[in-house]
């Protein structure tokens, strides 16, 4: 990331994109009036140091372009800002967004890697972690009703997210992964100890608590890896672990402990908020939840337009590994690009009335929450599918819920959700 002077001088001189940093800086709100400034600027918007995109043709441009890796990397750009980015690229702990994650590795090896673990994460596996998913819910729900009546009375209220919107996601992580119960506490402990190194501008405390979890969740993953490879599971890392490509080649030691470890860090952080920003938006939207009772083959459809409204994820960045153009504009080889997945969401021309809750809309599932091009997300089938079960189970279980004043978003700047969501059940 840029030192923060670099990114407040431009801000200052009134560059969208630096208002856009440090908007996401300073208030928990996305800052939408500053998407709708972008993108009314024109679709591809060059600022001082970096370009940006809020336009959806251009956000699917940009995501698609064979010229641009994902990343941002300032490292190949001329100059001081090429001096900073191989300075960051260095200093940066190994973690989903250092290679061989395939969040940030490019082909050939993507290529290789992504075909490797789409044998694996099939459409089938994931509807086979179906049953288990609503049976993980099933219990969840069970333990909150008795956590209210422990509290003294049902209406005491219950956070949803560490009670169900985190534990959900994680148990089924850690069934793919082939946690053994024992195991589990401290793998979650892991998780999100190293879930923050998905986010941008960690302060030097936390980039530092980052990477004692990512080498700790290391070690342990090598110990399991090896557990695997001896005494392979039903699960899906043991069907990774002995997975080979048409010429018998299976992935190294350490892209497998890359690829568990992406699998653990995307699967939570995103899930949870997929699953506490459609509580609040269906809690809030009364006529839409009761459309979805007396219609529930509509349940897929409010997931896609959750995803659409309000993504767990609200931007990525690529970077020009030779001169390219997008949309018209020139964009030279190191220029770095935002592509504002939320803002493309809310392209007026794509989407009517984009900032309306609407569960009926035909084309939400043409949101980019999930990215595109070769990096489009690996887990999205599981996403869909937990996001339909983790509902969908805790408005049928409680239909009576109703959030309480002290809702918090977390404090995050690429990742949108709450850190609390208080709620009584009945
Ligand atoms: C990639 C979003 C859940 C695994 C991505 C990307 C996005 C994303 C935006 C691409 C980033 C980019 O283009 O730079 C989400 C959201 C989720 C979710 C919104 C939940 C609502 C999951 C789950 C898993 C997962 C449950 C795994 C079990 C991955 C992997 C990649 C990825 C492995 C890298 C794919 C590649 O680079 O080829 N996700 N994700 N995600 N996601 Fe997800």
């Amino acid at each position: 990331a840029l030192p923060k002077w670099v990114i407040a001088r431009a801000a200052r001189a009134g560059d969208l994109h630096a208002r856009l940093v440090v908007a996401s800086r300073t208030s928990s709100d996305v800052p939408l009036d500053l998407f709708e400034q972008i993108r009314v600027a024109g679709p591809l918007h060059r600022s001082t140091y970096s370009f940006v995109t809020a336009s959806h043709p251009t956000v699917r441009e940009v995501l698609a372009n064979p010229d641009m890796r994902a990343g941002v990397d300032f490292g190949s750009a001329s100059g001081p800002l090429g001096r900073l980015g191989r300075w960051s690229a260095a200093t940066a702990p190994i973690g989903p967004l250092t290679p061989p994650s395939l969040l940030v590795t490019e082909p050939p090896d993507h290529t290789r890697m992504r075909k490797l673990v789409t044998r694996v994460f099939t459409v089938k596996a994931v509807q086979g972690l179906r049953e288990r998913t609503e049976q993980i819910a099933d219990e969840l729900l069970d333990s909150l009703a008795a956590r209210a009546r422990a509290d003294g009375s049902s209406t005491d209220p219950v956070d949803l997210v560490p009670a169900y919107c985190a534990l959900l996601p994680v148990t089924v992580i850690a069934e793919i992964l082939g946690v053994p119960e024992v195991d589990r506490d401290k793998v979650l402990e892991f998780g999100s100890g190293a879930a923050p190194s998905l986010d941008l501008g960690l302060s030097w405390p936390e980039f530092r608590s980052v990477e004692d979890a990512l080498s700790r969740f290391e070690g342990w993953l090598t110990a399991h890896l090896e557990l695997k490879r001896r005494v392979p599971g039903d699960d899906l890392l043991s069907k990774l672990v002995a997975a080979r490509d048409d010429d018998g080649v299976a992935l190294t030691d350490s892209e497998l402990r890359a690829t568990a470890g992406l699998v653990l860090a995307a699967g939570f952080e995103t899930t949870v908020n997929l699953l506490s920003n459609g509580i609040a938006l269906l809690h809030d939207n009364p006529d839409q939840l009761a459309l979805l009772r007396r219609e529930p083959g509509r349940w897929p459809a409010a997931v896609e337009e959750v995803l659409r409204l309000d993504p767990p994820v609200l931007l990525t960045g690529r970077t020009a590994v030779r001169d390219t153009e997008v949309s018209g504009v020139r964009v030279p080889r190191g220029g770095v690009v935002t592509a504002l997945l939320a803002g493309a969401n809310r392209d007026p021309d794509v989407f009517a009335d984009p900032g309306t809750f609407d569960v009926s809309r035909s084309n939400a599932n043409e949101h980019l929450s999930f990215s595109g091009g070769r990096h489009f997300c690996l887990g999205a089938a599981l996403a869909r599918m937990e996001g339909e079960v983790g509902l969908r189970r805790l408005f049928d279980r409680y239909p009576d819920l109703r959030l309480q004043p002290g809702a918090r978003r977390r404090d995050t700047r690429i990742l949108r959700g709450f850190e609390t969501l208080p709620a009584t059940l009945s």
